[in-house]
């Protein structure tokens, strides 16, 4: 995976070889690495016991993968749009999940369709950014801000470096992410509402839970 994520990076396309490697698997879910089949523990921890409670029940997932959390939004009750970069990934996960209260998109974070902005009571994010080089890792967090409504809701979840050094030095992907580049959630005008990890035990890394919202729009002012 590392070679070949290389050399679509050195030939100045960070996000190229996601589609290769999916195409590759020809439907094969073992050589997918981050393939579990099955919602991430954290989404459904987080649905059974919301942090914060999303304004309404439009959903998007963020680089869906082959499906499964968009496929347990959809059970739950959400309108969910899920998408990803790899045209081979989409059609893998409509393939597995269905359409049934899924809208399925074959997008680039980097460049969302402008309907998006702004469209979504909550957002899901799984191990997406991680899989991103530094360069373009802003602009994704930036990116996923810009999805969300007002008073809406990011569940992000991402692998943290415990310092900005191992973050550096890390081979990736996926990347672990510097605790400071988070704060790119904020310039993107959402509010952390709570970062949740399990105890780190000495590891350079962990994965996290990072639960943000952006502020309802404010009353309009009378007189
Ligand atoms: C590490 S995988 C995680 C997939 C899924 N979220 C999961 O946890 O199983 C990262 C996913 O993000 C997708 N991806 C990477 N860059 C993307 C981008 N710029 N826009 C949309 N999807 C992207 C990849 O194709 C891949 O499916």
């Amino acid at each position: 995976m590392g070679g070949l994520a290389t050399s679509y990076l050195e030939s100045g396309d960070p996000t190229g070889w996601f589609d290769a490697l999916y195409r590759e698997a020809d439907g094969h879910p073992e050589s997918i690495p981050w393939a579990e089949l099955a919602t991430h523990p954290y989404v459904v921890d987080w649905l059974d016991d919301p942090v914060v409670q999303p304004p309404g029940r439009r959903a998007i997932v963020v680089g869906c993968g082959l499906g499964d959390d968009a496929a347990e939004l959809a059970r739950r009750g959400f309108e969910v749009v899920a998408f990803d970069v790899s045209e081979a990934a989409v059609d893998w996960a409509r393939t597995r999940v269905g359409a049934d209260g899924i809208d399925w998109h074959t997008a680039d974070l980097l460049a969302i369709p402008g309907e998006w902005h702004g469209a979504f009571d909550l957002v899901i994010e799984v191990r997406t950014v991680q899989s991103l080089p530094g360069v373009v890792r802003d602009a994704a967090m930036q990116a996923i801000g810009s999805l969300v409504a007002p008073g809406g809701v990011v569940v992000a979840v991402t692998l943290v470096a415990t310092d900005a050094d191992t973050a550096r030095d890390w081979a990736g992907p996926p990347w672990a992410q510097a605790p400071s580049e988070l704060a790119a959630y904020r310039a993107a005008g959402l509010e952390r509402v709570a970062l949740e990890h399990p105890d780190p035990q000495g590891e350079a890394a962990m994965e996290v839970r990072l639960t943000l919202k952006r502020p309802a729009a404010g009353l309009p002012l009378i007189g």
